[in-house]
């Protein structure tokens, strides 16, 4: 049982803790906003290609598009692996439960792995696709075929499999990230946006 020295001891600590926030580095703060853009006009773009009310040139230019923004949000990805490898990201506030520091390092590990698996299952799927269509990113530069897989209908098929899966896995985690983001900064007053802000 808690006494009342303790309990004052533990907030004022805590409080200590919320009054002077630790932030995450500002590349990796800057990564988490435009990828988190990313994402939701990936989900956007690559519902509308498929099920819009589209020709068949303005499909292309939506694919082309959907394929360009993928090809940045990998090399967006792969940079904010290495930031979140090489800065100390900050420590979980201490006003979290234990329950809920393990569910956030579990939902953070799950995020990374959708943002690895989504990009690279389509790179996969365009680089065997029977149809051999180029990536032009942003009209820009062609970003090559993974080599040895193309016209692989069976590979397609496993990367596309993945894909949509991988969609169906990483919608549902973003919408448990922003509950949970929405729990401690609202009903808690922990406030994590400010960790994530500059
Ligand atoms: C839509 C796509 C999003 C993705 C893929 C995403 C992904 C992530 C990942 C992987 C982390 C863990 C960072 C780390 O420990 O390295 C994180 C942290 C965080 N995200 Fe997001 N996020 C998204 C959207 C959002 C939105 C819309 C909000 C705000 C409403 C938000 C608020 C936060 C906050 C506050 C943290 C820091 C949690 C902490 O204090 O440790 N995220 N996000």
């Amino acid at each position: 049982m808690m006494n009342k020295t303790t309990k004052a001891t533990f907030s004022s600590s805590a409080e200590e803790q919320l009054s002077t926030p630790q932030r995450y580095h500002s590349l990796a703060i800057m990564l988490h906003w435009l990828i988190a853009l990313g994402i939701v006009f990936m989900f956007a773009s690559g519902t509308y290609m498929l099920y819009g009310d589209l020709s068949k040139a303005e499909q292309y230019k939506l694919f082309q598009i959907h394929k360009s923004a993928g090809v940045l949000i990998l090399l967006s990805v792969v940079a904010r692996v290495a930031t979140r490898i090489f800065t100390h990201p900050p420590a979980l506030p201490s006003g979290l439960s234990g329950r809920d520091k393990r569910l956030s390092k579990l939902g953070h590990l799950g995020l990374y792995a959708c943002l690895i698996v989504m990009p690279i299952s389509g790179w996969v799927m365009v680089s065997a696709s029977p149809f051999g269509l180029p990536t032009i990113v942003f009209g820009w530069f062609e970003w090559p075929h993974i080599p040895g897989i193309s016209r692989n209908k069976p590979i397609e098929t496993l990367a596309r499999t993945i894909h949509w899966t991988t969609a169906s896995v990483f919608l549902s985690l973003i919408i448990l990230h922003l509950g949970a983001v929405i729990k401690h900064q609202y009903f808690e007053k922990i406030n994590l946006i400010k960790r994530m802000w500059w």
